[in-house]
């Protein structure tokens, strides 16, 4: 299996400059600013986060996105923290960010909470926060927002069977083997919730506030669809279908058997005194039926060490990573380029099943080199030489 075409691009420079020139367009966005007046990256004065104001930090952000050539399917994650005042008082940055995005024409459909650490009833805990010695408030390292912004509700690719959780008494079909996701998933499971517990992201490289790759996956997975035809992304057909594992007693996500009106008629019963069938989601197959022209692309405009891309190329998309240092690009590539291997590694033992006849030969033998700019951008090591 060979790829035509780069699978990943780590373009170094300031995110907007690279974004106004970029050609490509991209399927989805997943990232982690620096935070505002939090740490020092490097010496550039584009760096973000250095501004003088709160109000201009969110401006440059939202510019940022705003620039993106994002798909109409395209979804945005992004994981943004607070900063305090001198009183020690909450600036809200991450409510005035979402206000400003809303404004700006973005929709929010998704408020995951990465949760760092949770306390149970009884004392003990889930994961492990950051301490923070603080006299007369909470610690407030325990969780922070990752939300989810689109450019319209109804036209955005969401695969949710991709990121579904186990159902009692019904075998798991994984989306992917735990050598390329570490989130356990279970194509006909329970709707993912919105609270994920995720412990803090490590990476040998001296690289800070790098993300957790298994706070990547459930978005890359559900938000960035493999497969683009000429005629937009590939969705994947559903069919809720009864199941018979399910205990007769057990509730949970289903249909009754009657409709509500004629049962309470007929019997004069308040409740619906009808029987539950529990269904649970089946995947009948994905359309259109046809060939694809290239894979899903992930953004990353502040992409650091590019966790994003390493966990979009071991799913099986293309990334394209933006940095303003030298040295993280150095990283990042680095990253991609092992993620991507194991990934191809992966595919040559696992043929992908076809979900066209042409799939196979669309994805790994005529794949376009899609990405291009008007300005010839350092790209790094050519891809073909470095692997
Ligand atoms: C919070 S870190 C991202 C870490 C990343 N998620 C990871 O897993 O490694 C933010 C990154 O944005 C970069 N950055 C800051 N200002 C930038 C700008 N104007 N354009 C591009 N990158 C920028 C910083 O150098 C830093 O690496």
């Amino acid at each position: 299996m060979t790829f035509s075409c780069k699978p990943f691009y780590i373009l170094r420079g300031n995110a907007i400059d690279i974004l106004t020139n970029l050609q490509t367009k991209v399927d989805c966005v997943i990232t982690s600013p620096a935070y505002y007046l939090q740490r020092t990256y490097g010496t550039s004065s584009c760096e973000l986060g250095r501004e003088s104001s709160v109000a201009e930090y969110i401006d440059n952000l939202v510019d940022v996105f705003k620039a993106i050539p994002l798909e109409p399917w395209g979804s945005i994650w992004v994981n943004i923290g607070d900063k305090r005042g001198k009183q020690g008082e909450l600036l809200g940055i991450p409510e005035r960010f979402c206000i400003a995005m809303n404004d700006a024409g973005f929709y929010r459909i998704d408020n995951a909470i990465w949760a760092k650490e949770s306390v149970r009833i009884d004392g003990t805990s889930v994961g492990q926060a950051m301490i923070e010695p603080a006299k007369r408030r909470l610690n407030g390292n325990g969780h922070e927002p990752f939300y989810r912004f689109v450019l319209d509700p109804r036209q955005a690719w969401s695969d949710t069977c991709a990121v579904r959780i186990p159902r009692r008494n019904v075998g798991d079909i994984r989306y992917l083997p735990d050598t390329l996701m570490r989130c356990h998933t279970s194509l006909e499971g329970r709707n993912l919730t919105n609270v994920w517990n995720i412990p803090m992201g490590q990476t040998k490289e001296s690289h800070y506030a790098v993300f957790p790759s298994a706070l990547i996956e459930r978005p890359v997975a559900m938000t960035c669809p493999l497969e683009i035809t000429a005629e937009g992304p590939k969705h994947r057909i559903v069919e809720m279908v009864p199941y018979e594992e399910a205990r007769p007693s057990s509730r949970g996500i289903g249909r009754y058997t009657k409709p509500e009106d004629e049962t309470r008629t007929k019997s004069g019963r308040q409740d619906t005194g009808r029987q539950y069938v529990p269904r649970k989601p089946v995947t009948m197959g994905w359309e259109p039926d046809l060939p694809a022209i290239r894979r899903g692309i992930v953004l990353d405009p502040f992409c650091g060490t590019a966790t994003s891309g390493e966990v979009a190329l071991k799913l099986g998309r293309h990334f394209i990573g933006i940095e303003l240092y030298e040295n993280n690009v150095k990283i990042a590539e680095d990253r991609c380029r092992q993620a991507h291997l194991l990934r191809r590694e992966y595919e040559a033992r696992n043929p992908m099943k076809a979900s066209t006849a042409s799939f196979d030969e669309a994805l790994n033998d005529t794949m376009p080199d899609e990405v291009q700019f008007r300005f010839d951008f350092d790209a790094g090591v050519p891809w073909e030489e470095a692997s």
